[in-house]
């Protein structure tokens, strides 16, 4: 019997979009990492509905939470290559939450946020079906209590959430308020037009160290408050 929760509809507890979002049928991507092999559902067409809704260039952001994007790929394996045991994780603007499953399979204690509802239904399904212990909690940067709440926290982690959208001047004030001391943020972006200007705004308030990944168009930039990065 399918039952319906925050715009979606589970069957079992398998996540479907309600068709009035145009997201239709599920796909599947694995992804190999050093801690082991995790195993997405996720919507099978995002990028044809993100396609057709940029088109339109009207009403709701299209769902680019439903796919997952190159910079979420990569800043799941750097990750998955840090020591995470017992660090307490935020993902912001998580989607499918590769990083955040990354990191929780590591043994970190990770809180994985979005404001989109599907975005947590998926990233919850799938941290059950990879049998991976997974908090999800809606998170809209212009009001970022449950992120706060937290802080201050060891990581923060953000994929391709530096495109061109509203809620970038939210982000970029809330970011200083969820770490101090050690406390990093790791930004994984694959050279959007406004990542640039953002990162630069904030140098004011943090040390920000930039390495490549094995896509080479993707990015991940390193912050920290005060100090220099450890290597
Ligand atoms: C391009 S997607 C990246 C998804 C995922 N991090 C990845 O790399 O696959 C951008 C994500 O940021 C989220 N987002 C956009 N604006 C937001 C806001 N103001 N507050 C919270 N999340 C937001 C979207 O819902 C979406 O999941």
């Amino acid at each position: 019997m399918p039952s319906a929760t925050s715009g979606f509809t589970l069957y079992g507890d398998v996540p479907a979009a309600d068709a009035p979002s145009g997201l239709l049928g599920i796909g599947h991507t694995a992804v190999d990492l050093p801690t082991g092999r995790i195993e997405l559902l996720h919507p099978r067409d995002a990028l044809d509905q993100i396609y057709q809704q940029n088109l339109g260039k009207g009403g709701d952001e299209p769902p680019y939470w439903a796919q997952p994007w190159p910079s979420g790929i990569e800043l799941a394996r750097a990750v998955s290559r840090a020591d995470v045991t017992g660090a307490r994780v935020l993902e912001l603007g998580c989607g499918l939450a590769l990083p955040s499953l990354a990191a929780a399979q590591g043994g970190a204690r990770v809180l994985a946020t979005d404001r989109a509802p599907g975005a947590l239904a998926f990233a919850a399904h799938n941290a059950r079906r990879n049998g991976i212990r997974l908090e999800v909690a809606q998170c809209d940067w212009s009001d970022p209590w449950s992120a706060i709440a937290g802080a201050p926290w060891d990581l923060v982690l953000a994929a391709d959430v530096l495109y061109l959208h509203d809620g970038l001047d939210a982000l970029g004030a809330l970011l200083p308020r969820l770490v101090c001391g050690a406390g990093e943020i790791w930004l994984a972006d694959q050279g959007r037009a406004p990542a640039r200007d953002f990162l630069a705004a904030c140098e004011r308030w943090a040390t920000v160290g930039t390495t490549g990944t094995a896509d080479p168009e993707v990015s991940v930039h390193r912050l920290r408050r005060g100090g220099p990065l450890p290597r």
